[in-house]
């Protein structure tokens, strides 16, 4: 199967199933937020602008990485992007394989730095195009071209070990992956895709030099779900692999014990109660990518603009409640369930 079909199939999957954890949850139910009424506050002054990659947002919050280079992702890239500018959100596009090989800078990526000038615009490549050297071929040009303002590496390894022809030799991947940070200026970001980054993994990501991890942890999307769903009766994964993973909660909690480095969180970021509580536990910038798509495939691009504004205002009426007055103050106003 080619990677443009591929990345098809993916879209159908979220399209007509719901594939995510069943019995791993985020870990954030565990947590209530601490109501702080007794102070001087009001509402309009409270701030949740936040600065990320040079640029200003109204909120801490980015589109994650859905879809890239094929043609059936300008549609929903144009969309997205113009959203994306209207609130002042970051956006991630999806991988940028089927551009690798070409060097020809793909409309789909194209639409999207030109519909959103102001915010951060991200690319997105996977550890297999890393490990292989694939990426030598043109991504300095697709960066520059583009005037991208960061560029997302996904660790996908527990995907690529259940696709049929999955890439499962990454015994150059940390050589490969020195060499990419030396060689590429933009920040680059280190993402999960949904099963989260362990306390080991992130002290090797920073010994590689990575200063921006992404957890992207379970909870939220399972890409073995996605792969079971997609596979024939005998490649059927086992079952081992469906609830495969770190929460998201816990490995942004280890992930927050690293001071250098810049902590994203996606996995399962599905509300805007949810979001809250990742940046009360150190996110600096939240991500969604399931809920992004199924709403705007079920509900259209303006639905989904409008949703977003809700979760912008509903982080407001939070801050609001706990006191915090803009988003650096965003620390001990969670308690946790049981304590
Ligand atoms: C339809 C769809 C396509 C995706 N494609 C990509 C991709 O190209 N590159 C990537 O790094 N992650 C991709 N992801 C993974 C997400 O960016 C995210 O890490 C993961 O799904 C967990 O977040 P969620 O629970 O909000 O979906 C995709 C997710 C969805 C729902």
């Amino acid at each position: 199967m080619g990677i443009e079909d591929r990345k098809i199939n993916h879209l159908e999957v979220f399209q007509k199933h719901n594939p995510v954890f069943s019995k791993t949850s985020t870990g954030f139910e565990k947590y209530r937020f601490l109501p702080f009424t007794v102070n001087n506050n009001s509402l309009q002054d409270v701030n949740t602008e936040t600065n990320f990659l040079g640029k200003r947002l109204s909120f801490p919050f980015m589109i994650g990485s859905i879809s890239g280079g094929v043609k059936e992702a300008y549609q929903l890239n144009n969309d997205l992007s113009k959203i994306a500018e209207n609130l002042k959100i970051a956006f991630a596009l999806g991988s940028f394989r089927p551009m690798l090989k070409s060097g020809k800078i793909s409309n789909s990526y194209e639409i999207a730095r030109k519909n959103a000038p102001s915010v951060p615009i991200l690319a997105n490549i996977g550890i297999g195009q890393i490990a292989s050297g694939e990426w030598k071929n043109n991504l300095l040009s697709i960066i520059s071209d583009l005037e991208l303002d960061g560029l997302m590496v996904h660790f996908n390894k527990l995907q690529e070990y259940i696709q049929k022809d999955g890439n499962t030799d990454f015994s150059n991947l940390e050589y490969e992956l020195m060499e990419l940070i030396d060689k590429i200026e933009i920040p680059i970001i280190a993402k999960e895709v949904g099963n989260g980054f362990s306390k080991k993994d992130i002290e090797k990501l920073t010994i590689l030099g990575f200063k921006f991890i992404d957890v992207a942890g379970a909870g939220g999307s399972s890409w073995a779900k996605v792969e079971n769903i997609l596979a024939s009766e005998d490649n059927k994964v086992n079952p081992s692999f469906l609830e495969w993973g770190i929460s998201t909660s816990e490995s942004l909690i280890n992930l927050t014990s690293f001071k250098d480095v810049f902590p994203i969180v996606s996995g399962g970021i599905d509300d805007p109660e949810t979001m809250t509580k990742a940046l009360a536990l150190g996110a600096k910038i939240t991500s969604s990518a399931r809920f992004i798509y199924q709403t705007y495939f079920n509900n259209g691009v303006d639905y989904l603009e409008n949703e977003l504004r809700k979760w912008q205002k509903t982080l407001k009426g939070i801050m609001y409640l706990t006191g915090a007055k803009n988003i650096n103050k965003l620390g001990n106003i969670l308690k946790k369930n049981d304590e």
